[in-house]
């Protein structure tokens, strides 16, 4: 189930679907910034459960999404005596959700996840299709699950206070579900740039409920991502490159809107789309005020090394999601993406 509206969280809705799941513990599971804004109003807002609601903050950050975060999590609860009758929900970005999700899939073998994103980005992306993960010194996202939420609140409100650069990450990832999927969407965020910039709440919720439905269309097909999920990895061959090059000083958003143009500039050289549509993609992204030339002062060879590792890559080879027209991608018998040709990458 996946509410989107303002005014959800901290209303009777969130406390009315934990109430059905009749959890002796509730975990909100946070980090270090969103929980002191919005983990005790949250709480509060869960008292009609009678039963104790605990809060378990880590430190906020990327580097914290680890192992020994999950550990510390762990013991926490298992201090707490909470058994398989649990719910966590996580509230937060990303990180948070990533670090959750996977914890809810392995404690007990598995207890009841409740999301509740507080970006745009992760409204978008994370809080759907049930990926999980935590980093290692070996790579990003390595060891995680694929473990599916109960419900998804994304409550409009929190986006009020985000910064800009934030909500752009988030509407890369909006305009890349148009791109695979909806040209009628694409159209809509061709319209309407400006008002869902300055956070025009109508059209808002329609965007973000439009892009949700769209993956999870694509997430309820192929939730273990053995075919047309990997469609949701387009951009992200070179997107998840360019973050690896700079060190994660380029955002993930323009990583992979960089990405978007530079997957999409091959498909035309491929013959497979029209060079009109990738200057429609690069409008797009212009009209949000997102910039798309982050591969600028990284070598092909450089990037190719780091697209070798990506998951989709096969026998050391990356592969790479072709669309052919807005809302189109070619299934290549299914597998939905395809070999890289490293001699016609042009990726500068
Ligand atoms: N973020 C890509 C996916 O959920 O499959």
């Amino acid at each position: 189930m996946i509410s989107i509206e303002s005014g959800i969280v901290f209303g009777p809705e969130l406390c009315g679907c934990i109430h059905k799941l009749n959890p002796s513990h509730v975990f909100i599971v946070t980090d270090s910034v969103v929980g002191p804004l919005y983990g005790p109003k949250l709480k509060n807002s869960l008292s009609c459960l009678g039963c104790p609601v605990h809060i378990l903050e880590f430190p906020a950050g990327d580097v914290h999404k680890t192992r020994a975060t999950k550990e510390y999590l762990e013991d926490q609860m298992l201090q707490k005596s909470a058994g398989r009758d649990t719910c966590i929900i996580a509230l937060g970005g990303g990180v948070v959700l990533d670090v959750a999700g996977y914890l809810a899939s392995t404690y007990c073998r598995g207890v009841p996840l409740i999301m509740v994103p507080t970006s745009l980005l992760a409204m978008n992306d994370a809080s759907i299709g049930g990926k999980n993960a935590v980093n290692t010194p070996y790579g990003k996202n390595l060891i995680g699950t694929t473990y599916l939420p109960q419900a998804t609140f994304c409550d409009l409100d929190f986006l009020e206070t985000l910064p800009l650069e934030e909500l752009k990450n988030g509407f890369v990832e909006m305009i890349k579900h148009a791109i695979i999927l909806d040209a009628d969407f694409f159209a809509f965020l061709q319209t309407n740039a400006k008002a869902l910039l300055n956070l025009d709440m109508s059209k808002l919720a329609y965007a973000v409920q439009k892009s949700c439905e769209l993956k999870m269309l694509v997430v309820r097909t192929d939730t273990y991502e053995e075919g047309l999920r990997r469609i949701l990895n387009f951009g992200h061959t070179v997107g998840h490159a360019i973050e690896l090059k700079s060190e994660y000083r380029v955002s993930h958003g323009r990583a992979v809107a960089s990405g978007i143009i530079v997957e999409a500039a091959y498909a035309v050289r491929k013959g497979y789309l029209q060079p009109m549509v990738l200057e429609q993609i690069k409008a797009l992204f212009s009209s949000f005020g997102i910039e798309t030339m982050a591969c600028d002062g990284f070598s092909e060879k450089d990037l190719y090394e780091c697209m070798c590792m990506d998951k989709k890559a096969l026998k050391h080879r990356p592969r790479v999601v072709i669309i052919k027209e807005i809302g189109q991608v070619e299934s290549f018998d299914g597998a939905f993406c395809t070999e890289y040709d490293v001699l016609e990458m042009g990726i500068l």
